[in-house]
């Protein structure tokens, strides 16, 4: 598919949706008259992350206190499970991140709630989830319908082990919407980990009031803070102290609320 074809396929596929019709005003008006917001600050934040950024290990061995154990180790079975999950998926979505630092947040904060942004295959879900369940706690999720795929709702989160789904609540709408359904559902959290809307904007309309909800001592992690200065402004502006764990060649950032 071309540019074009593709930027009219994609507007079709939302005027079908009018619960979707917010997100596509907001898409329009972005790309507009803010189309930097993807990229803003973006040597800065690298530079801010390259300088102070810890390994996976060292972030659960040192800060967190607790051995570290990777996390396709220690479910070896329900890993094998999803990479077959994966690879029947005729949707492409976007893949896995720091699953460890994922998993051993929800088990440093003995998480009863936790909510993340962005799902895609499921995989950072799938990490939440392994530990939640062991407490019967739930995980709370938000992932944009992928309105040019058919039947797409069907693959958001197939690698997530059967067993683990009574302990998942999927909101399918933009951020916007679903975080306020899901504010109605749950009030705090133990655990945040965003990983949709990458733009500047988005970033910092939700950390505010993802921060907001999240109990003391809870983690609030973000992906990608490399890739624009929202995290880096974020931290600077209300003196936060975060950890940043280079993966894959990417930066998480981390904060535990004190
Ligand atoms: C990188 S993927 C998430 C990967 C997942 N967290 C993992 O680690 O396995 C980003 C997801 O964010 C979703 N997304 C992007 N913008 C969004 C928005 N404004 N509201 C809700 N979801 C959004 C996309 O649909 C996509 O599935």
């Amino acid at each position: 598919m071309n540019k074009i074809s593709e930027i009219g396929s994609t507007f079709f596929a939302y005027l079908r949706r009018p619960d979707l019709y917010p997100e596509l005003r907001r898409k329009i008006w972005k790309n507009i008259f803010n189309r930097s917001s993807g990229l803003r600050g973006k040597e800065d934040a690298e530079k801010w992350c390259a300088s102070q950024a810890i390994s996976e290990e060292e972030f659960i061995e040192n800060i967190l206190k607790i051995t570290f154990v990777p996390f396709e180790k220690l479910f070896p079975q329900e890993f094998e499970m999803a990479l077959q999950a994966q690879a029947k998926s005729p949707v492409k979505m976007g893949g896995a991140g720091a699953l460890s630092v994922i998993y051993y947040i929800n088990e440093f904060t003995d998480s009863k709630e936790s909510i993340e942004t962005g799902v895609a295959y499921g995989w950072s879900s799938f990490a939440a989830l392994a530990s939640l369940v062991s407490r019967n706690g739930t995980l709370y999720s938000s992932d944009m319908p992928y309105i040019l795929q058919n039947n797409s709702s069907d693959f958001v989160g197939c690698v997530i082990p059967e067993d683990y789904r009574h302990n998942w609540d999927l909101f399918r709408y933009a951020d916007k919407e679903s975080l306020p359904k899901i504010f109605a559902k749950a009030d705090a959290f133990d655990v945040v980990h965003y990983d949709s809307d990458k733009t500047y904007d988005g970033r910092m309309w939700a950390y505010d009031l993802l921060w907001n909800k999240l109990r003391n001592r809870g983690v609030f992690m973000s992906d990608d803070v490399g890739d624009n200065a929202a995290f880096k402004d974020f931290c600077e502006k209300n003196s936060h102290q975060p950890y940043i764990i280079k993966f894959d060649g990417k930066y998480a950032g981390v904060i535990i609320k004190e």
